[in-house]
């Protein structure tokens, strides 16, 4: 039940609502439709607080990250987030913009560095590839772990300034050692967990921080004597995940290379709707986590407002949040097995909608209904 005044005996956990702009408050409607009924089936109570953020921050309050927002973040267990941006902000200055004025500073303040994105392409989902079908037949599933809080995106210096009379950018790239320890002991366990393997993404053969990345994750590698590792430069590793991407099982990449790689395994498994994101910092030490959950993909302006949008990346980030925040692995499975079972059925938004025989064309809310009516 999503119920304040609930009995005592029901475990209550705080969460964060940060629906953002375009199809955010579309797709999180339906994340928390899903949230209410599987909290019901499962006895647990959410306490929800929406809070502005992103570009309707900007246009209630002024700021993309309104300090109210914060407080609630650092009061909840968890943050559910939706997306920000669009073409009204796209003109402010850097800073002030949505993407940069609020998701990365909610990263960094979080300490959020480790960032999993599951890209599981079912096997009844293969014909809304664009990979062609003996490629990735059966489907595949692979985790990449990015690291989110450091390198070129947080790296100082950062400017545009004019350097002997021309305007001249500069982004920093900078890993210290124990950033890549970190994401590399959450990747190696990651690994553990499923078929211990993990390919390591860098850029060594021209980057100084290439050579470090490689160095550390090799070192943490030793602890890790049941996990196969390897490595790829991040060229080689974008064309090898559309050529053989079954091949894969866990992928850890810098931050700006896990960004782009993630975009391209959304791809491969069907659309970036499907994809969910778990940004989680240092384990609380029960195995749980503080966490911001979202989906991968942006708030797609060009759909927004025609409930179109497919809902699923937003339910199954509610999914990881329960999962990786909550401990409540039951209704987390839930929530997959019925995402699962919906698209097995043959409902489909439009973005992954093919000509295919027994699929469906359905709206936001309808996919909605359907998960619901499938959760156990
Ligand atoms: C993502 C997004 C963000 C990123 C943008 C919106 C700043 O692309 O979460 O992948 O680059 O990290
Ligand atoms: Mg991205």
């Amino acid at each position: 039940m999503i119920d304040p005044q609930s009995e005592m005996s029901v475990k209550n956990y705080n969460i964060s609502i940060l629906s953002g702009d375009g199809i955010g408050p579309e797709v999180m409607d339906e994340a928390i439709r899903v949230l209410d009924s599987v909290s019901g089936k499962h006895e647990f109570n959410l306490t929800l607080d929406n809070q502005l953020v992103g570009g309707i921050a900007i246009d209630e309050k002024s700021t993309p990250l309104p300090e109210e927002t914060v407080k609630s973040c650092e009061e909840s267990d968890a943050i559910l987030f939706g997306s920000v941006g669009g073409p009204k902000w796209e003109s402010l200055p850097p800073d002030q913009q949505p993407e940069r004025g609020a998701l990365l500073p909610l990263r960094k303040h979080f300490g959020l560095f480790a960032n999993l994105r599951p890209s599981l392409c079912f096997p009844s989902l293969v014909g809304a590839s664009p990979v062609r079908t003996d490629i990735i037949e059966g489907g595949f599933d692979v985790l990449c772990v990015r690291e989110l809080t450091g390198g070129i995106y947080f790296g100082e210096p950062k400017s545009i300034n004019e350097i002997d009379g021309e305007k001249t950018a500069i982004d920093t790239m900078v890993y210290r050692e124990s950033e890549i320890e970190r994401i590399a002991h959450v990747a190696f366990n990651a690994a553990k967990g499923r078929s211990n393997k993990l390919t390591s993404i860098d850029k060594a053969n021209v980057l100084r921080n290439g050579i470090l990345w490689r160095e550390t994750v090799e070192k943490i590698s030793q602890q890790y004597p049941e996990v196969t590792l390897d490595h790829l430069y991040v060229d080689n590793a974008a064309m090898q995940l559309i050529r053989r991407p079954k091949e894969f099982d866990v992928v850890l990449a810098p931050n700006l290379f896990g960004d782009i790689l993630s975009d391209e395994m959304a791809m491969i498994a069907g659309s970036l709707g499907m994809l969910a994101s778990a940004s989680l910092g240092e384990s609380k030490g029960d195995g749980l986590y503080f966490g911001m959950y979202e989906p991968s993909g942006g708030s797609a302006p060009d759909i927004a407002g025609q409930g179109i949008a497919n809902p699923c990346a937003q339910i199954l980030s509610a999914s990881l949040m329960l999962r990786y925040s909550l401990g409540l692995n039951e209704a987390a499975d839930s929530i997959d097995n019925a995402v699962r079972r919906t698209i097995d059925d043959g409902f489909r938004t439009g973005d992954i909608f093919t000509d295919e025989p027994n699929t469906i064309q359905v709206n936001t809310s309808e996919m909605g209904n359907k998960i619901i009516e499938n959760l156990s």
